[in-house]
């Protein structure tokens, strides 16, 4: 009993049983229940089981974290910025609920157009675009787009005369993994400058745009920028231009927005008059939570010798690492908590998985000590291949075992047409869970 439609677009779904019955379990125990279901696939396949490490994808957190958006920014429309995670499944969700999208490449205009999506929802929020894929957005009717220069001006006139353009300008959290301001945004020195060249032009300046950085901390980094795009409205005011839309960017985090969400509803109060257009381009804050991503352990070096005298830890490669799901660990120094699944025959022969700190039975081989220090690295020859320095779990592993890593839906880089999550759709607030293994 699906709540919401399975997506017809999402091409690599042939199958999709629907169980219900789950009402009474949380939405990470049904997680844990889709893991165990795909593990036993995966070994009654092969003995020795597949290769792949695989997604899980909980639909119903896109809408709890939608409501959350809701709550926090009320009035403040999403883009969703399709760049953090481009899965089918999961755009189309978004879909239905009616987001727009950010867009940076014509690769992503096409995800979103595909599903049906009108062009009006889309943002080209890219300010330095190849003229290619400018003259592609226009041919399909995306229209609003960002610039940061004097050249993008240029190739915005030639391709798009009829743009509607914010301006992007400087932002800057000291704090964020990834500090945007380096690459794009004009310093306020120069914003009436590319004003009054756009107004030359005759193309039309509709608003201006941010990014903090991804990852931000400091709600005065918003406050700042907010007082900036004041700034520029002004300027822009004052050529001619009749500017409606502020877009506040994304960089919002799990773990402090409701902190952060009054302080920047309240800077664009103070800033902004009624009938100012505000919209945002959140991207981790919407994917990150969705996805868990399960891998097994392929091989694993036992430290002998003087390396064992020293206490270096043993050594663990699993299928997958930073040149897959996992280069966040380079790009955003991000540290990976895995939690190690045990997986053992029931009676029924299905499979059960447990946290190592749950486990108690007698006879169990596996040795229970807080000892167990590890590295784990991706299966590649590469020695930067390191997926966690160093990690302590409760019990001993071994090769086969799998590994549970939470909140991977925010890698970037990742590959998830080549490992197509299993979805699944858990709504607490329908007093009900839906669960759909969605097959490959
Ligand atoms: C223009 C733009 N908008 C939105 C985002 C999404 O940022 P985040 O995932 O931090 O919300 C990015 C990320 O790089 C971006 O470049």
């Amino acid at each position: 009993m699906a709540l919401i439609p399975v997506p017809r677009q999402a091409s690599n779904i042939d199958k999709a049983i629907h169980v219900s019955g789950y009402r009474k379990t949380s939405p990470s125990d049904l997680i844990d229940l889709a893991i165990e279901s795909r593990i036993a696939r995966i070994l009654k396949r092969s003995a020795i089981g597949g290769d792949d490490p695989f997604f899980v994808a909980d639909l119903g957190q896109i809408i709890r974290q939608h409501r959350r958006w809701h709550q926090n920014m009320p009035g403040i429309r999403p883009f969703y910025a399709v760049k953090c995670n481009c899965d089918p499944t999961f755009l189309k969700v978004l879909a239905d609920l009616g987001t727009g999208f950010d867009c940076a490449s014509i690769e992503e205009m096409r995800a979103v157009l595909n599903l049906g999506v009108d062009p009006s929802r889309i943002l080209f929020a890219n300010p330095c675009k190849a003229p290619a894929a400018v003259a592609f957005a226009r041919e399909v009717g995306v229209l609003r787009t960002t610039f940061d220069n004097i050249d993008e001006l240029d190739t915005i006139k030639a391709h798009m005369p009829d743009a509607q353009l914010l301006l992007r300008i400087y932002a800057n959290d000291e704090g964020a993994f990834i500090c945007l301001g380096e690459k794009f945004g004009a310093h306020l020195d120069t914003t009436e400058e590319l004003l009054a060249r756009a107004w030359e032009l005759g193309l039309n300046v509709v608003g201006v745009s941010f990014h903090v950085g991804t990852g931000a901390t400091n709600p005065a980094s918003f406050c700042n920028a907010i007082k900036d795009a004041r700034v520029v409205f002004l300027q822009a005011e004052r050529l001619g231009f009749h500017p409606k839309i502020l877009d506040i960017g994304g960089g919002y985090q799990d773990n402090c927005f409701e902190s952060m969400a009054p302080v920047i509803r309240d800077a664009i109060r103070a800033e902004f008059p009624n009938g100012t257009t505000v919209v945002a381009e959140p991207g981790r804050f919407y994917a990150r939570s969705v996805y868990t991503l399960v891998c097994r352990v392929i091989s694993r070096r036992r430290q002998l010798g003087s390396a064992a005298a020293s206490g270096i830890p043993d050594m663990l490669y699993q299928n997958d690492g930073i040149y897959g799901n996992f280069m966040n660990v380079i790009m955003e120094k991000e540290i990976m908590e895995p939690h190690l699944l045990k997986v053992k025959k029931s009676k029924t022969g299905i499979l059960g998985n447990h946290r190592t700190n749950e486990i108690s039975e007698k006879g169990n081989e596996r040795i229970k000590s807080t000892e167990h220090r590890y590295s784990i690295w991706g299966p590649t020859c590469d020695s930067t291949d390191c997926v966690v320095r160093e990690v302590t779990l409760e019990s001993e592993v071994k090769i086969g075992d799998w590994f549970k890593y939470r909140d991977m839906g925010g890698e970037y880089y990742q590959r998830l047409p080549s490992c197509f999550p299993l979805t699944i759709l858990s709504l607490h607030e329908y007093h009900c869970h839906s669960i759909q293994w969605l097959q490959p």
